[in-house]
């Protein structure tokens, strides 16, 4: 059994936190694969030498969280060129890593969770005409800005505590791009059909994200990356006031997808059970 086991894994630095196991590990059981996911420390120095003994350690390929996506990437580029996925060059980041060939390769996936998870909760959203407004200027933020770019909506404001990165951003990426400080906030919130927390702010342990609610249009969605706990203050608030909301805890399930689908050859489906089995998890840990 063991011999011919197959084996992914998540890697970070710190890597504790990480719900990947629980999410692979119960596709790897709805689907009698003989395989394993687990989770490992990774530290900043050893990522090389980790990924390009991937094939040594029987590894089918990972999954690369914080702090590694950036390097990750540079790491496939000069080994593979090729191999990067067209996302993961856009975005300048990886966070799936598979082999081909024995050659390495590189996904971005967090722009197909972000979108699938954001539109099975909006059935009826529709790009055309959107103004979004995306609070946030990090990893995820980029990401989150391609979708709604590529989902062709007419403005994207990206509102950031340190303005210079969503400037940077919006240099870097193409799209109807709008960078601005947090303090412009409620001139765009009457305008916005569309708010995203793409900061940490309102996870367990950080301050809430505040945002005023009346001042955004009563058809307006709220979405948040957050997803410990479930349900943010924001996303509470959001709620009170009768605006549609989607929850974080989607993304993650749905940027796993991908990745089981090149390591074991079967894509694997976000069922109302797997979510469950996170819920709790996450309300244990809350
Ligand atoms: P990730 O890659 O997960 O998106 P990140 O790169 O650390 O994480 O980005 C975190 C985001 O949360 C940034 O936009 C950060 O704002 P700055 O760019 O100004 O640092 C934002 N953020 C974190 N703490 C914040 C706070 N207390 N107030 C406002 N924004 C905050």
């Amino acid at each position: 059994m063991e011999k011919n086991m197959q084996k992914a894994c998540v890697i970070g630095w710190p890597i504790g936190h990480s719900r990947s196991p629980l999410i692979h590990n119960h596709w790897i059981a709805e689907h009698g694969l003989n395989a394993r996911y687990d989770k490992r420390p990774v530290r900043p120095e050893e990522l090389e030498d980790f990924l390009l003994g991937l094939a040594g350690m029987g590894l089918r390929g990972c999954n690369v969280t914080i702090p590694h996506k950036q390097r990750a990437l540079q790491i496939v580029a000069q080994t593979n060129p090729s191999g990067l996925s067209p996302m993961a060059a856009r975005l300048q980041a990886a966070n799936t890593i598979w082999l081909e060939n024995g050659k390495l390769c590189a996904g971005n996936t967090d722009v197909y969770g972000f979108m699938e998870n954001f539109r099975q909760s909006c059935p009826h959203w529709r790009a055309r005409d959107q103004k979004v407004t995306i609070i946030g200027a990090g990893g995820a933020a980029r990401a989150i800005v391609a979708g709604f770019a590529d989902a062709g909506v007419e403005r994207i404001t990206l509102a950031n505590r340190t303005v210079r990165k969503a400037e940077q951003i919006a240099a870097q990426m193409d799209g109807p791009i709008h960078p601005q400080g947090l303090e412009s906030l409620p001139m765009v919130l009457p305008e916005t059909d569309v708010l995203v927390n793409a900061t940490s702010l309102g996870m367990t342990g950080q301050p809430p994200l505040d945002v005023d609610m009346t001042a955004l249009p009563a058809h307006a969605i709220v979405a948040d990356i957050v997803y410990a706990p479930l349900r943010t203050q924001l996303l509470r608030q959001a709620e009170k006031r009768g605006l549609n909301v989607v929850e974080g805890l989607g993304m993650l399930l749905h940027q796993a997808v991908p990745g089981f689908e090149k390591w074991f050859g079967i894509r694997p489906s976000v069922t109302p059970q797997l979510r469950h089995l996170v819920e709790e998890d996450i309300r244990q840990s809350c």
